[in-house]
């Protein structure tokens, strides 16, 4: 089949490549000529894991192919996906100008019937927003259609070519039946795709997330109750995980969750339902409690040093918002950074990936390490915030050459309490007993 796609951001690359994966012609498109010339010659611009070898074997059969064009891009393809960003504006709510921009840029191009997807995030009602831009702007017959993605950073291409579910959101058969033979070689395993109307199907992607962030944020409260009545997270959490109805995954406590979707999806759905006057309470305590989280390591760490955190010299492991990632966007390393910065401690920060983006943002506010070791040099403690598995076993003999003195405090629980006791460390770590030895 041949598809467009509008944006080359991180889900429509992904998008893109994947649907080239299984044979149809991907036309990519981005006004920014630099990044469209840059893949020309294969140059991918997102760091995701296996996502680089589909891009360039897509590209070398031609299945793959880039322009700044729109006119060219859609006039062939039978199926155009928005893949546009929508950032949070002003007041929470997703900004849909970029949506709303490019669907009145198609419609006055388009010359025969469309099926055009919304693959953005968008609030529920978009759909129809963006059928009014084609009302307005032509006659020919469109039919839009709400495909949200539920693509995590690190697996997106495992995600996207095995997806747990496609959700789907027409009431056209005729679309619908586009679509479903798109989807066809996705499923295979009996997966289902999932169609339904269009605002259910928009609604479905911010309930997925919501529901995620407040399951990370429940448990994240859980841990710091664990800490006050001296109970452990880890028993905890295998203690209710084990129940069908609750589920193994997504239960680990941390720094709070981060990332290009949870902190925006659940503003933005909090925000949409005050806009039908309803008090979605549980979603305004999620955001509440994941900003204090955030913060919690630098909480310990001003009781621990009881003379103040200035003058201070941190190694911080981990700076992406989570593991296989370079992504930094709501990563709660830099709000630790900016706490432990402003209580005049010195930090410095080593990530497998994500060194350059953090650079961009804050300069030489902070030191980087080219090595996990490096950054350890001197320092009083090391904070851990993302779990890398490098850092799940590290050479703990390096690292106390390195270090002035045994102190951790980790974000993410990577360590055996009783290997810390073992080797004299003071361990503070998330929901679960201290460490003083
Ligand atoms: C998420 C959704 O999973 C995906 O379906 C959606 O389409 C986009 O948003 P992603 O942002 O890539 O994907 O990250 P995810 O792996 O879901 O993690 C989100 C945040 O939650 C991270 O900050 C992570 O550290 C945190 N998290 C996750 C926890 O703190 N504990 C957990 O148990 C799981």
């Amino acid at each position: 089949m041949k598809i467009a796609v509008v944006g080359t951001g991180y889900v429509g690359l992904v998008t893109g490549t994947c649907l080239a994966e299984t044979g149809n012609d991907v036309i990519c498109v981005d006004i920014n000529a630099e990044k469209v010339a840059k893949m020309k010659q294969g140059e991918i611009p997102i760091y995701e894991p296996g996502l680089d070898l589909l891009f360039q074997r897509n590209i070398a059969q031609k299945r793959l192919t880039f322009t700044t064009e729109l006119a060219g891009a859609i006039e062939e393809a039978r199926i155009i996906f928005l893949a546009l960003p929508t950032p949070p504006g002003g007041d929470g709510s997703a900004d849909l100008s970029y949506v709303l921009g490019a669907a009145k840029n198609i419609a006055q191009l388009v010359k025969d019937y469309k099926v055009v997807v919304t693959k953005s995030t968008v609030p529920v009602g978009t759909a129809d927003k963006v059928k009014a831009v084609f009302e307005a702007h032509t006659q020919v017959v469109v039919d839009v259609v709400s495909n949200p993605e539920f693509l995590r950073e690190g697996v997106a291409v495992d995600d996207f070519m095995k997806p747990d579910r496609v959700v789907v959101g027409t009431r056209s058969d005729r679309a619908r039946k586009l679509m479903e033979e798109l989807y066809a070689p996705y499923v295979r395993s009996g997966n289902p795709v999932i169609f339904m109307d269009e605002r259910s199907s928009e609604l479905t992607k911010y309930a997925a997330n919501s529901f995620l962030a407040t399951k990370i944020t429940f448990m994240n409260e859980i841990a710091n109750l664990c800490e006050l009545v001296n109970a452990d997270v880890d028993m905890v959490r295998r203690g209710i995980g084990s129940d069908a109805r609750i589920g193994k995954r997504f239960l680990f406590p941390g720094v709070g969750y981060g990332g290009s979707c949870f902190p925006k999806d659940v503003q933005a759905l909090a925000k949409s339902a005050s806009e039908y006057d309803y008090n979605f309470k549980i979603l305004n305590s999620v955001m509440e409690v994941n900003e204090r989280q955030k913060t919690v390591i630098v909480d310990k760490m001003k009781k621990y040093y009881k003379e103040g955190l200035g003058g201070k010299k941190f190694a911080l492991w981990g700076l992406a918002f989570k593991p296989d990632t370079d992504d930094i966007r709501e990563a709660p390393a830099l709000y630790i950074i900016d706490e432990l910065v402003k209580e005049g401690a010195q930090v410095v920060a080593y990530d497998p990936e994500a060194i350059e983006n953090v650079r961009r943002a804050k300069g030489d506010m902070i030191g980087y390490a080219e090595d996990p070791y490096d950054a350890l040099a001197g320092a009083d403690a090391l904070i851990i915030v993302t779990e890398w598995p490098l850092f799940r076993t590290p050479d703990f003999d390096r690292m106390e050459n390195a270090l002035k003195a045994r102190v951790i405090f980790d974000g993410r629980n990577l360590y055996d309490l009783q290997r810390m006791i073992d080797r004299g460390y003071y361990y503070n770590s998330i929901g679960r007993q201290t460490i003083t030895s």
